[in-house]
């Protein structure tokens, strides 16, 4: 990536990944357009803030992936757009059905942000590993190869009675639809955190 006066946009930067990216990024001389969802919250705009050349290079944005609109301010004037907030809780204010509808109208949203600027050159989702599977679609055995086309199935049963399997299940059902749509659309690099 060039540097010089490039501005980066990290959503959902004060997580666990984007956090650690937001400093990487302002340590090389990036300008970063950083959003998180409530700029009220003070320990994550502080943890944000402490981070050097933040208080001259670290521009704060508010953006709701319920609000999918809201990213647009954040993505303008940006030559990368780093997608690596993900809703795990579903919000009783969001016009969506669920945590995956609005996950995908998040990411069809900005992606449409990014090819309608002039400038962001490419968009960077964080990917899951658990969106990928070598099973067949009818789960009757393993494919021989594995490719682009090897998707979780979005059928994976949420009868269990386990509480985590459920919520594993949900998390799979998300990365894995989220991705079918980013691949769909052509127009991200794919990045495979664990
Ligand atoms: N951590 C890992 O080991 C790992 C492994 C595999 C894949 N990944 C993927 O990497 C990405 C980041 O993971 P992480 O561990 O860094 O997650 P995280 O710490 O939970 O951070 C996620 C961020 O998403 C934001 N967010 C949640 N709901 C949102 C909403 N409705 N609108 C806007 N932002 C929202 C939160 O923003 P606020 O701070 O504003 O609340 C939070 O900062 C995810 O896509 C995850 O699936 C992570």
């Amino acid at each position: 990536m060039e540097k010089g006066k490039c501005r980066v946009c990290v959503t959902g930067a004060a997580g666990f990944i984007a956090s650690s990216l937001v400093k990487k990024l302002l340590e090389k001389g990036y300008t970063v357009h950083a959003t998180l969802r409530n700029l009220g919250d003070a320990s994550k705009v502080q943890l944000l803030k402490s981070f050097p050349h933040a208080d001259t290079e670290l521009v704060l944005f508010e953006a709701d992936i319920n609000r999918p609109n809201e990213f647009e301010q954040a993505i303008h004037g940006c030559t990368f757009v780093f997608h690596v907030a993900t809703p795990l809780q579903p919000s009783d204010a969001s016009q969506f059905k669920n945590t995956s509808e609005a996950a995908v109208s998040a990411i069809k949203s900005i992606a449409e942000c990014c090819i309608k600027s002039d400038s962001v050159k490419r968009l960077i989702y964080t990917a899951s590993v658990c969106a990928a599977s070598p099973l067949k679609n009818d789960g009757s055995g393993y494919k021989d190869s594995i490719d682009e086309t090897c998707w979780t199935a979005l059928n994976l049963s949420l009868a269990s009675s386990n509480g985590f399997f459920k919520a594993s299940c949900t998390f799979y059902y998300l990365k894995t639809i989220y991705q079918i749509t980013i691949a769909k659309n052509s127009v991200c690099l794919l990045l495979g955190a664990g």
